[in-house]
């Protein structure tokens, strides 16, 4: 799919700063860009992309190394989050860094264990229902607007506790205006995209006016909050508000106002763009795939019969599990991590200089033919064998890797399989022109266009 010529200005003589304006057009093409620096050979390869020193990562060892904050001089936050951090704030999960994140991740832990997933995992369910009811017998829908509208309602009301994601329109704006700044500045196209997010830019200033609103919606979310029964009935099991405003074992809140709407905004975003990626890739792929989608299917008459599926069919649901694992293999949302030189280092005998970016990438990582068989080939039979495919060891990282790995790892699974399951029992999503869905490389690995699918009743099905 992708073309194994020469990096350009990899491995291109040009010095210096026309090195970086040839490197900027790579940045056009860049899940073909990261493929020939992923093979490149040498482990860690210099790859400076317009004004930013950029060093790519590529052998397993050095990846876990790297994410796993093991590399002396490069720190485990950067540049690129103190980017992020106009979006999700300083305090969040994803910004913080340090002791202040190790006191976080401990904080928030309880609401990530198993126990807690499986009380999200009816809501999971009930939301997809919910959202399916609206569509008709042979409508054609936007899969990534239906999806996401499906994921934010899951976090919103999993996570927060909240009835309907119909609260959420101060977050759908901070989400608007915060994503379309965050995609420019990130990764910059063009000089233009670094001008229209400067914070002057009027990008900006709605930016600043959605968190005002968004401060305001999460006032909003502890008083209603406060008003409701206590948590940790049947009827209401705690969930990720209660334990960020649950008295330490001293009685005080441990966080702060500011502290709770960034981890709010965080985890609406974090729990929700990569998920609905994710599920768009999923249904591209069966589209592509119609004897794998029938063998999903089949699982899901075998397995559930006439009821819907609880977090109990997990474990029975293997190869709709396989299905996922495969897909984000192939289209892993989070296709690229970073981190920052803070000191002259070296890795894998490349010299890193103050300031160095340094990245990864799944999406390349996941389809290196170094590590997997067939890389190309989407095949969800390789995650049923005894033992895990080669690949899934050590150059498998859709969720990152060591102690800032994703702390929703398992929530996203889980959502990811009973949604695809609640879908399937009932609907046949037919992506138009499935074989043209090309990926593009922004935040997250969205696919180049809106993709348009039908939707169709099975015939089998009860709903
Ligand atoms: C398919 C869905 C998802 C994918 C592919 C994904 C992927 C990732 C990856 C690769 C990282 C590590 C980034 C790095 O190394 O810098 C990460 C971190 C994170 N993810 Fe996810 N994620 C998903 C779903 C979720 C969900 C459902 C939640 C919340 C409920 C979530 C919350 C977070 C948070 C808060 C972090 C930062 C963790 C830290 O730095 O300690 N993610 N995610």
């Amino acid at each position: 799919m992708w073309s194994n010529g020469p990096v350009r200005g990899v491995t291109s003589p040009i010095p210096g700063i026309w090195r970086r304006v040839v490197n900027l057009r790579a940045l056009a093409d860049l899940p073909s860009t990261l493929h020939r620096l992923q093979g490149a050979g040498s482990g860690t390869v210099r790859a400076d992309v317009g004004p930013y020193p950029v060093a790519y990562v590529s052998r397993p060892e050095s990846v876990r190394a790297l994410l796993d904050g093991d590399v002396p001089g490069i720190a485990e936050r950067g540049r690129f989050f103190e980017e992020v951090s106009r979006v999700l704030g300083p305090s969040s999960l994803v910004t913080c860094s340090g002791a202040e994140h190790r006191r976080l991740r401990k904080l928030l832990a309880p609401a990530f264990r198993p126990e807690q997933v499986g009380a999200y995992a009816q809501t999971m369910v009930t939301a997809t229902s919910d959202a399916q009811r609206r569509w008709s017998d042979g409508a054609e829908v936007v899969l990534g607007t239906e999806m996401a509208h499906l994921t934010l309602d899951v976090a919103a009301r999993a996570l927060l506790g909240l009835e309907a994601a119909e609260e959420l329109d101060a977050f759908t704006a901070v989400l608007e205006a915060g994503t379309s700044v965050f995609y420019r500045l990130v990764l910059p196209r063009r000089l233009s995209d670094r001008l229209w997010a400067t914070r002057l830019s009027p990008a900006n200033r709605r930016l600043v006016a959605a968190q005002a609103r968004v401060d305001a919606f999460v006032v909003a979310l502890l008083s209603t909050r406060a008003a409701r029964a206590a948590p940790r009935s049947p009827a209401r099991p705690a969930n990720l508000l209660d334990v960020l405003v649950a008295p330490g074992p001293d009685g005080r809140a441990p966080l702060g106002p500011e502290e709770i709407r960034d981890q709010v905004v965080t985890f609406l975003f974090a729990g929700h763009e990569t998920t609905a990626q994710a599920l768009t890739w999923a249904f591209v792929q069966l589209s592509r795939h119609p004897a794998v989608e029938e063998q999903l299917v089949r699982e899901l008459d075998d397995v559930l019969g006439p009821r819907p599926p609880t977090q109990a069919d997990l474990a029975g649901l293997r190869y709709t599990r396989a299905v996922v694992r495969e897909t984000l293999r192939l289209f892993p949302p989070a296709w690229f991590s970073s981190r920052e030189a803070v000191a002259p280092t070296t890795l894998d005998g490349c010299p890193l200089g103050r300031g160095t970016l340094v990245v990864t990438s799944a999406f390349a990582l996941q389809r290196d033919p170094a590590h997997w068989s067939d890389p190309e080939r989407f095949d969800p039979a390789r995650w049923l064998g005894e033992s895990a495919p080669a690949g899934a060891d050590g150059a498998y990282l859709p969720f990152g890797h060591g102690r800032r790995n994703c702390i929703g790892s398992h929530v996203a699974m889980t959502e990811l399989v009973l949604v695809l399951a609640t879908t399937l029992r009932h609907w046949s999503v037919r992506v138009c022109e499935p074989e043209r869905v090309r990926p593009r490389a922004t935040v997250t690995l969205r696919p180049r266009r809106p993709v348009r699918a039908r939707v169709v009743r099975r015939p089998s099905s009860g709903a």
